[in-house]
This record gives C-alpha cells, sequence and structure tokens, in this order.
C-alpha cells in the first residue's frame, strides 16, 4: 500500500496553497469551518471560546469520517490490509505533528489523550523515577492545574517539592525570582507557553537556556501555543513539550507529547498493557521501544488520523500568518474592550496570545457570560483551570474571549456590543 493509498481524502482549505506574505483571507478561512455558519438564539455564532477548545476545519471532519469508512482497523497488529492502511494512516498523523513542531524524528511523539495525559506521563515515567524527597519541580503561579496536580500527587507520595514562580501585577513571569529557584535540587522546570488565563506569552528561550545552563530539563506546556504561534521544539531546545489537537482544531481526546530522544529512549512506561510489550510471561515482561512503549492499549487512532489531517490543513494555511492575524486582532480587541466603563483586564503582559481575560464593575463573570450567550456569543467564564491565577488577582472568576484564525473585526464588535448590553442591564 502506498501512503497516498493510506491517506484518507481531506478537503484542501480553501484559502492558500502556498503562504507568503499575504494576509488571511478570513472569509475563506471561515467557509472552512461548517460550524461557524450555525446560529445560536436566533442570532449568528460568534465563537470566542478558543481557549476552551477551538472549532474544526472540515479537512478534519472528513478525514475522520473517512477513516472510519474506509480503513477502520486496529493498528500495529494485523496481517490484513485494512490494519495496515490504519497503521500507515496513524503512523503518517505521528510524522505530522513531528513535522509541525519540528521534531528531530518522529519517534519523539508519543501520542496520549491530550496535555494532560503528557504531563502525567512526564511526572511519572520522567520525574518520579530516582525521586528523592526534597527533590523540586519549579512551576508558576499561572499554570493550568493539569500541570499542578499531577506534581501535588507526586509530593503527597514521594515528598517532591513544589517551587512556584510568582507572576507581577500585569501577568508575567518574576524571571529574577525563576533564576533564583533553579538549583541542584530541580528536577524539572515545567512551565505554560501561553497562559489559557491570562494570554501571557512566557520567555521560553530564556526559561530553557537558564535551566539548561544549570543542566536542568524543561517541559512546556504548550496547548494554548500551538494554535496561536509557530513552534519549533529543537529551535527551543526544551526537553518535554505537550499538546492536545482539540485546541489546534482537531478532535477532542487526542494530543501529543514531545520528548526529545534520548530523555523518552531512558524512561521506563507509565501505564501498561497491549502494544507497548515486546514479550510477556508471567516472570518477565520487555518493554517495546519508544514511542509505542508509552502508548499502551489502543490507541484513539481516528482521533490521531483527525489530528494528522488538522496539522495538513493548518500548514497549508500557514503558522506565520495565523499569528499575524491573531496579533492585529488581539491588539484591535484590547483597544475596542477598553472603551467600556468599568472594565478591567486581568493580564495585561505585553506579550499575549488569543486570550482577553476582564472583569466588569459590579457584575459577575457569569452573569457576563449568559446574556452574551442570548446574543450568541460564545465566551468562557469562570476560574478556567487556573485557581490560582484567580487568588493571585483577587478575583473569584473572569470573563474570557479568546481568540483564534477564523475570528475578525466584527466578532470583536459584536462582543463590545454585547458587553454593552450587559451594562446596561445591571446599571
Ligand atoms: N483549559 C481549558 C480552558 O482554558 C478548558 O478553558
Amino acid at each position: 500500500m502506498t501512503r497516498s493509498d493510506a491517506r484518507p481524502p481531506t478537503a484542501a482549505p480553501t484559502d492558500v496553497a502556498t503562504h507568503d506574505a499575504a494576509p488571511l483571507d478570513v472569509a475563506r478561512i471561515r467557509a472552512d469551518f461548517p460550524i461557524l455558519a450555525r446560529t445560536v438564539h436566533g442570532r449568528p455564532l460568534v465563537y470566542l471560546d478558543n481557549a476552551a477548545t477551538a472549532q474544526k476545519p472540515r479537512a478534519t471532519i472528513d478525514a475522520i469520517s473517512s477513516y472510519y469508512e474506509h480503513a477502520n482497523a486496529n493498528i500495529h497488529r494485523g496481517v490484513h490490509a485494512l490494519s495496515m492502511e490504519a497503521t500507515t494512516l496513524y503512523e503518517n498523523a505521528r510524522a505530522a505533528v513531528a513535522r509541525f513542531l519540528n521534531a528531530a524524528r518522529p519517534e519523539e511523539i508519543v501520542f496520549c489523550r491530550g496535555t494532560t495525559e503528557a504531563v502525567n506521563l512526564v511526572a511519572q515515567s520522567f520525574v518520579r523515577p530516582g525521586l528523592e524527597p526534597g527533590d523540586e519541580v519549579i512551576l508558576s503561579t499561572m499554570e493550568h492545574h493539569a500541570n499542578i496536580v499531577p506534581w501535588q500527587m507526586l509530593r503527597d507520595a514521594c515528598g517532591l517539592v513544589l517551587r512556584v514562580v510568582p507572576i507581577d501585577d500585569r501577568g508575567r513571569l518574576d524571571m529574577d525570582a525563576y533564576a533564583a529557584m533553579l538549583s541542584p535540587r530541580t528536577k524539572l522546570v515545567s512551565l505554560v507557553h501561553v497562559s489559557n488565563a491570562l494570554g501571557t506569552v512566557n520567555p521560553v528561550d530564556t526559561i530553557v537556556r537558564l535551566a539548561h545552563d544549570r543542566d536542568i530539563p524543561v517541559m512546556l506546556d504548550g496547548a494554548q501555543a500551538v494554535p496561536h504561534l509557530p513552534v519549533d521544539v529543537q529551535a527551543l531546545g526544551c526537553d518535554f513539550y505537550a499538546i492536545s489537537a482539540h485546541k489546534m482544531f482537531g478532535p477532542t481526546g487526542v494530543g501529543a507529547l514531545y520528548g526529545r530522544f534520548d530523555r523518552l529512549d531512558a524512561m521506563p512506561p507509565y501505564q501498561g498493557g497491549g502494544d507497548m510489550i515486546l514479550s510477556v510471561s508471567f516472570e518477565k515482561t520487555t518493554y517495546n521501544r519508544v514511542p509505542a512503549r508509552f502508548e499502551a492499549g489502543t490507541p484513539n487512532i481516528a482521533g490521531a488520523v483527525g489530528f494528522g489531517a488538522t496539522i495538513e490543513y493548518l500548514e497549508s494555511v500557514g503558522m506565520d500568518r495565523i499569528a499575524a492575524h491573531e496579533h492585529e486582532l488581539h491588539a484591535y480587541a484590547c483597544d475596542a474592550l477598553a472603551t467600556i466603563d468599568g472594565l478591567r483586564f486581568i493580564g495585561e503582559a505585553d506579550e499575549r496570545a488569543s486570550v482577553l481575560s476582564f472583569v466588569l464593575d459590579g457584575v459577575h463573570p457569569h452573569d457576563i457570560g449568559t446574556i452574551l450567550d442570548q446574543q450568541g456569543i460564545a465566551i468562557r467564564t469562570g476560574h478556567h483551570c487556573a485557581q490560582p491565577v484567580m487568588e493571585r488577582f483577587g478575583v473569584p472568576a473572569t470573563a474570557r474571549a479568546s481568540l483564534a484564525l477564523y475570528n475578525t473585526r466584527d466578532d470583536v464588535d459584536a462582543l463590545v456590543a454585547g458587553l454593552r448590553r450587559v451594562a446596561e442591564v445591571f446599571r
């Protein structure tokens, strides 16, 4: 079977075949996302909850349907044609993720359920072995719960010490505090690339450099970075990088851990089961090579196939162009929201991506979300799985609009009009 036989027909994005300096044709991009044509409460959908999950292009939806219609079988096991086709599709998807992140080789990509599982894998397979009470992991106040709780579990089980880098009033990491925390006891630095609650883009180059100067490995939570910015793990030099497909326009329930090959190769498995072994007897089991060693059981094959198609879609649009479009739109949205009386941003770092988190005097964020919903506008309200950020800023919750490649100035204008309506209702 050839590679092309195994590839489900994916709809090419309608926008571009090449991506030069031309700006995005957002109207044509929007046509690639069927859900954007629907209405909510009789109003056109204005989808600004991309940090929770992003919408899916037709290419992704078709790839998943096509996989189930034409190639469904278990992988790495069968000698029959369908199994081999499914295996090729799955491994092509791994190669696509490797290419997207500029990993040195596909074996550096472990498919998993998403960023949460990726962090748990690193906690259990990289940090836990050899851990001694008093060893440290460095996190920050702006971490998602997925990059806090797995470490607390190791604290409770093994005496790991959590060191937490503080953030300033604008939502920026205190880099002096970070540098001072690096020590011979640090087993791992595990920090978010782009904050889901604040939008802050952290100085990851410096974070990695300072840690590596002391031979300390670094994991980055890239869930909120990869939908918005080009990411090159070799240029970053990080040891691990965790992503979720669903936040980058792919399916739910699948994601990837990038791990530098020598790191992964030295790690024991985290979960046991089928496909992660070379041989099993009751006396002794030998484990499979990387990355199969970390993919116990039948994986989310259709999800991986959809993930691969999503990456091809993003590549054909161009991450550099997506980043430029969103940068301009984010600046427009900041200026527009700043005109609303009583609105206060939570998170005002100069370097931000996608997210606008805010509170409105005298109005609970949930009420903001409910009134906007009546106007067809979807945002998220709450703590955004980042309760330490809420505590840091002394608020129980924020309202959060989050932008993606298909959002427009019209969407932002609708949000601003909606917020004016909220203010009218409450004042
Ligand atoms: N972590 C997701 C968010 O930021 C669910 O909304």
